[in-house]
């Protein structure tokens, strides 16, 4: 389906489903504040290039350039608040006896908007580490180069995020292929897609015979595989399906 209509039929089994996953990307944030990646005008990579910022061997040729990049997105980040989609989600959680949610977003929204079972699988930029031997770091001298030492080896801090031509965090990964194949409804919301492994879960869940939902504002690669095709912004939606299907 293409409108903000939504089928009665994916309402009723919202409410039969035992098992609920959910896989989000950066559209869910947007109306938070947050930019997507993709966007052809305002997506953070219109204007910057991935492999200047967001691959290890970005880090090693300008480490204070990454370095100050992602300090500035931070701050962006710091700034937003988790909108009606975030909020929608967390009380589809209540709701469902078994529900997870697996996130490509760094931004700790889902967390900030009460969802329980979250997973990062592209790590947190609120957590840091150290590029040589990803030792945790919770504070770090600011009077000194940037990027900032690490307090416990010397070599430069990173943010906690995965790059690319890195691996996502083996055991978040594990958790959401495990989650995929056991779910009755897979909803993919504010993704496009486009980037492996993560894209790979709703196909996982499909070929398990999950019922596959997504929301989204654009078509994307998955969109002629899935059941329902929800087109339209997630902090709308989300709310307006949660309404019908509980209310
Ligand atoms: P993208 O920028 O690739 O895609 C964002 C998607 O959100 C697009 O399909 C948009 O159509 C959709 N969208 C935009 N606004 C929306 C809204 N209000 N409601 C619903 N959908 C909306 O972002 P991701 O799919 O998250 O990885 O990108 C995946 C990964 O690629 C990111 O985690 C990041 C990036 O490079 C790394 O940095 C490793």
């Amino acid at each position: 389906m293409f409108s903000e209509e939504i089928n009665p039929a994916l309402l009723d089994s919202i409410r039969g489903a035992e098992s609920i996953t959910v896989l989000t990307g950066s559209g869910i944030s947007v109306e938070s504040g947050v930019p997507t990646f993709r966007d052809a005008q305002k997506g953070l990579w219109a204007n910057y290039d991935p492999h200047d910022l967001a691959t290890p061997q970005a880090y090693q040729k300008n480490p204070k350039l990454v370095w100050e990049w992602y300090e500035w997105r931070r701050q962006l980040i710091a700034q937003a608040s988790p909108n009606a989609g975030h909020e929608a989600l967390a009380k589809l959680e209540s709701h469902t006896e078994r529900f997870s949610l697996f996130t490509q977003n760094v931004d700790n929204l889902h967390q900030a908007a009460g969802s329980r079972n979250v997973t990062d699988l592209h790590g947190n930029i609120f957590r840091t580490k150290c590029f040589a031997r990803g030792h945790i770091i919770d504070s770090w001298p600011t009077d000194t180069l940037l990027p900032p030492p690490c307090p416990r080896c010397g070599s430069g801090l990173r943010p906690d995020v995965v790059w690319f031509g890195e691996p996502l965090p083996l055991e978040a990964f594990t958790k959401a292929t495990e989650a995929a194949e056991a779910c009755d409804i897979f909803f993919s919301i504010g993704t496009s897609s486009l980037v492996q492994p993560a894209a790979s879960l709703p196909y996982l869940a499909l070929e398990s015979g999950s019922l596959l939902v997504e929301i989204n504002t654009d078509q994307t690669p998955l969109s002629p595989v899935v059941d329902y095709q929800i087109r339209g912004r997630a902090g709308i939606i989300l709310p307006l399906l949660i309404k019908n299907t509980f209310n």
